[in-house]
């Protein structure tokens, strides 16, 4: 009888262990907020903002940052979690582009990591317009009315106003060593030039980086000091397989015959990114 009584106690205990368990699974957490339904009052407003000419152009290309973050706020002030919904924590969760070697400090938001850490406000002067381009208020996606973008545009802008192929690919390409006549990827091959990209390019394309969204001083400068600063926007982060096709800015003693890849190659850089003083036809 003992026994019984005993078991029946045990399976009782064991029973509501397992509902308590569930029951604080499934109650909702503090960490995530409801969803709430916004007042009908707040509507026209709300489209108002979405509408606000500062989503297209011509407003966009001449906004300041301060313009939209007067109402984008989010965008930088948002942080990560401190740790992931199950636990994980996220210092210890580094991906490998967060172990280069000029990673510095917690994970961050992607916005904060080009507008505010200390590497990109050093070596980056990126504004909201670099990369938002503003909406085609007709269609955005390609191909899908007669007058939308053709199929084959790849300016995949969407929603979120931005072409990739024309801002990330220019930091996030590889390494096109093949141009460069280097034997193989610079991670293999970077101790035979001391890890250091000046080795040639302190006479090769020394016209560079003369743009309104990059620090060209500061860029050589962080060159000098180690090619992990160079190869960090040139490989060393390199979410595509392919680089991107920069212009072959003429630079002082560059040879007459051009390789056959630099056939189709601009000689200047996009137009709005150029600082007034070459926009004007004068050399940077
Ligand atoms: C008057 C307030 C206001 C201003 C100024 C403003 N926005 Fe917005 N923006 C909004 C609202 C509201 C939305 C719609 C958000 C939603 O529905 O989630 C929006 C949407 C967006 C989106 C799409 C968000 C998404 O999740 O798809 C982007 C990108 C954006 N804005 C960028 C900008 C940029 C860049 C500027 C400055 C040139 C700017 N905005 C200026 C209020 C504003
Ligand atoms: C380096 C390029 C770049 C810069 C600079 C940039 N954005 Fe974005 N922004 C993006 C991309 C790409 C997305 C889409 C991200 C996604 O879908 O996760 C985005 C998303 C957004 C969104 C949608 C919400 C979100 O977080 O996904 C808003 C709003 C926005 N950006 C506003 C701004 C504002 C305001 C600035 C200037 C303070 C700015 N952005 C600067 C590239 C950029
Ligand atoms: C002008 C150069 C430049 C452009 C353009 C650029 N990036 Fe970056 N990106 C950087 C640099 C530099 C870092 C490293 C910042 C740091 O370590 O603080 C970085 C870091 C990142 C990271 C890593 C963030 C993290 O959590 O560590 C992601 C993801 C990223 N970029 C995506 C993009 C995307 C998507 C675009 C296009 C919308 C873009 N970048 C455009 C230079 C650029
Ligand atoms: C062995 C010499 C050498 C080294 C080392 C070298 N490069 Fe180059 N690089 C070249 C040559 C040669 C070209 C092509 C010049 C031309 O346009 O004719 C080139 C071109 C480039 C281009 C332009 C590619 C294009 O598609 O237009 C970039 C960007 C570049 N190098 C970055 C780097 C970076 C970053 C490093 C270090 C991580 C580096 N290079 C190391 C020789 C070198
Ligand atoms: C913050 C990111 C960043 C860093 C760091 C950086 N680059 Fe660049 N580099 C760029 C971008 C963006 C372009 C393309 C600019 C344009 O559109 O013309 C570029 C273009 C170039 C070009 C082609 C220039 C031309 O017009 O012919 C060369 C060569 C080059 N970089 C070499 C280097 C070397 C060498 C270093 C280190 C001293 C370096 N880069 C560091 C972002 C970077």
């Amino acid at each position: 009888m003992k026994q019984a009584i005993g078991a029946v106690v045990l399976v009782a205990a064991v029973v509501a262990g397992f509902i308590m368990w569930i029951a604080a699974d499934v109650a909702p957490r503090a960490a995530f907020i409801p969803y709430a339904a916004p007042s009908q009052k707040m509507e026209p407003d709300y489209l108002r903002a979405v509408y606000s000419p500062l989503h297209f152009q011509p407003a966009i290309r001449t906004a300041t940052d301060a313009q939209c973050l007067s109402c984008h706020s989010e965008v930088v002030e948002d942080r990560v979690r401190d740790a992931s919904p199950a636990g994980q924590k996220t210092e210890r969760m580094l991906a490998w582009y967060q172990r280069t070697p000029t990673y510095a400090g917690g994970q961050d938001t992607f916005h904060r990591r080009h507008l505010l850490t200390p590497l990109a406000k050093r070596l980056m002067h990126l504004q909201c317009n670099t990369c938002h381009q503003g909406h085609d208020p007709r269609e955005e996606a390609q191909g899908a009315t007669a007058d939308a973008a053709q199929q084959d545009d790849i300016s995949y802008t969407l929603r979120k106003q931005v072409n990739p192929e024309t801002t990330c690919l220019k930091c996030h390409g590889a390494f096109p060593w093949q141009l460069m006549g280097l034997p193989g990827p610079w991670e293999e091959h970077k101790a035979a030039f001391g890890n250091n990209c000046l080795t040639c390019h302190a006479a090769i394309r020394t016209q560079r980086h003369e743009l309104t969204y990059l620090n060209a001083e500061a860029i050589e400068q962080a060159g000098k000091d180690s090619g992990d600063a160079c190869h960090g926007c040139h490989g060393g982060r390199s979410w595509y397989r392919i680089s991107y096709p920069y212009a072959r800015t003429p630079w002082p003693g560059m040879p007459a015959d051009m390789p056959e890849w630099a056939k189709n190659r601009p000689t200047q850089s996009e137009a709005r990114f150029l600082k007034p003083v070459a926009a004007q036809g004068g050399k940077p």
